[in-house]
């Protein structure tokens, strides 16, 4: 039987990340498995058939980094198409009327909701002085509530920010810890972006793509899908090898000591293909005015409709013909292992856990199930390529083929 110097568990961005270096950088042998039939992780990408637009099945996936490093290693393995993300909420005012407005709130987004006439980012920032509702005697916010009225105050709360997150957590934001809704986004400038890194882009041929160099990058790695890591251990079918690298989730890894598991969020996820999408001469056929259009009210039960038609890396010409799918997103708590819960009990339990995998001899627990924490793609990156770095130093990991 074939001997492995490394295994990696899961073909997501950090066991890719990790396979990738070992054998272009140290010439290692390494055995990659995914328990699905995909490689990509939960960014997995494709092209739809039915429509003929390309799609995440995991929930959209936006590129940012301010990593220089992670934007140089990420352009190894694709073309990237610059793309500045920018979120729509469908929010009704108190008189009834929809309107909709940027995510996070800018001027822009109180104007349209309070008839407002917030002019410049010293206006924007005495509004917020006059709205914001701090907790009495200069104690700091004691939950998740609290914290959002200290931030952004009752009216923007309510209309944004309160009801997304019950729905979001199905829970009050009152029983929820102050960080959770500590660090609001909310805007004093006109910059409608989602997100503020130097670097914003969509691979110009999917995510799946990248995944697919970056493991045909070297003939040192062998890909196993449908293959599940503790399936092996049961029938007994453990490829021989020097070392592990495990990236699914740390209390599954344990499952067999019977501790409580970690609790997730999860997303159920409901398409609609719709073909008579309305003609707009200046934008092409589209179902909404943005890609992502969240809905903060309690009125519907999703969070947001994402519409992928929109991204830059679609097939060519496509925005410009008929038809299009759109995808409702519902929290849920069954289902993949999305977002780890921030609650107390999770993060004491987790450390439980991660004093075991401490202990554990051959073996690298890397990724956002490992360490229980969410990672954006670019922090996953950055992770795998310091721990590899950590095993090098360490000389776990040691040259074997010089490239
Ligand atoms: P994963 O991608 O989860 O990969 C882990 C892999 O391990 C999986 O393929 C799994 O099948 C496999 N595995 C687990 N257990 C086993 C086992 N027992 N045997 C074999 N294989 C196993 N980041 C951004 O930067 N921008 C975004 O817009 C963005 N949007 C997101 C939206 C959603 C809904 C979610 C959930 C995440 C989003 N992210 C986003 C984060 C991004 O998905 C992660 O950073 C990235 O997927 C982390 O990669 P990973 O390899 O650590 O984990
Ligand atoms: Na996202």
């Amino acid at each position: 039987e074939a001997f492995f110097d490394v295994l990696v568990v899961g073909c997501g961005l950090s066991g890719c990340t990790i396979a990738e270096r070992c054998a272009n950088e140290l010439g290692l042998k390494v055995l990659i498995i995914d328990k699905r039939d995909h490689v990509g992780g939960n960014c997995y990408d494709y092209v739809d058939e039915k429509c003929a637009i390309r799609r995440s099945m995991y929930g959209a996936h936006l590129f940012h980094t301010k990593h220089e490093r992670v934007w140089e290693y990420v352009q190894r393995f694709s073309e990237w198409i610059p793309y500045e993300h920018r979120v729509r909420g469908r929010v009704m005012r108190d008189d009834g009327k929809p309107v909709t407005v940027p995510i996070p709130p800018t001027r822009e987004t109180v104007n349209k909701l309070f008839d407002e006439d917030v002019r410049t980012d010293a206006e924007m920032e005495a509004w917020y002085g006059r709205e914001r509702k701090l907790p009495p005697n200069g104690d700091p916010p004691a939950n998740g509530e609290e914290a959002a009225l200290a931030r952004v105050g009752e009216r923007l709360y309510e209309k944004v920010f309160r009801h997304y997150t019950k729905k979001q957590w199905d829970k009050e934001p009152k029983e929820l810890d102050a960080s959770v809704l500590q660090r609001l986004p909310c805007r004093v400038t006109a910059d409608d972006r989602y997100f503020s890194d130097p670097h914003q882009a969509l691979p110009r041929r999917g995510y799946t793509r990248v995944f697919e160099n970056m493991l045909t990058s070297n003939d040192l790695i062998t890909v196993r899908l449908e293959c599940d890591y503790f399936e092996l251990l049961r029938r007994g079918k453990f490829p021989r090898r020097a070392f592990t690298v495990y990236t699914g989730p740390i209390d599954g890894y344990y499952a067999s000591l019977g501790m409580p598991r970690l609790e997730y969020r999860s997303l159920r996820f409901e398409e609609e293909y719709i073909n008579d999408t309305p003609a707009d001469s200046e934008n092409g056929y589209f179902f909404q005015e943005a890609m992502v259009v969240n809905y903060p009210g309690a009125d519907v039960d999703y969070t947001r409709i994402v519409e992928y038609k929109h991204t830059p890396n679609q097939p060519p010409g496509r925005k410009d013909r008929p038809g299009t799918v759109i995808v409702r997103e519902y929290s849920s708590d069954v289902g993949e292992p999305y977002y780890p819960v921030p609650t107390s009990k999770n993060r004491e339990l987790y450390e439980k856990y991660a004093e075991l995998a401490a202990r554990e001899p051959h073996v690298a627990f890397v990724g956002r199930l490992a360490s229980y924490k969410y990672f954006n793609m670019d922090e996953a990156v950055l992770n795998a390529l310091e721990m590899f770095d950590n095993l090098k130093e360490k000389g776990v990991l040691a040259v074997k083929r010089p490239p």
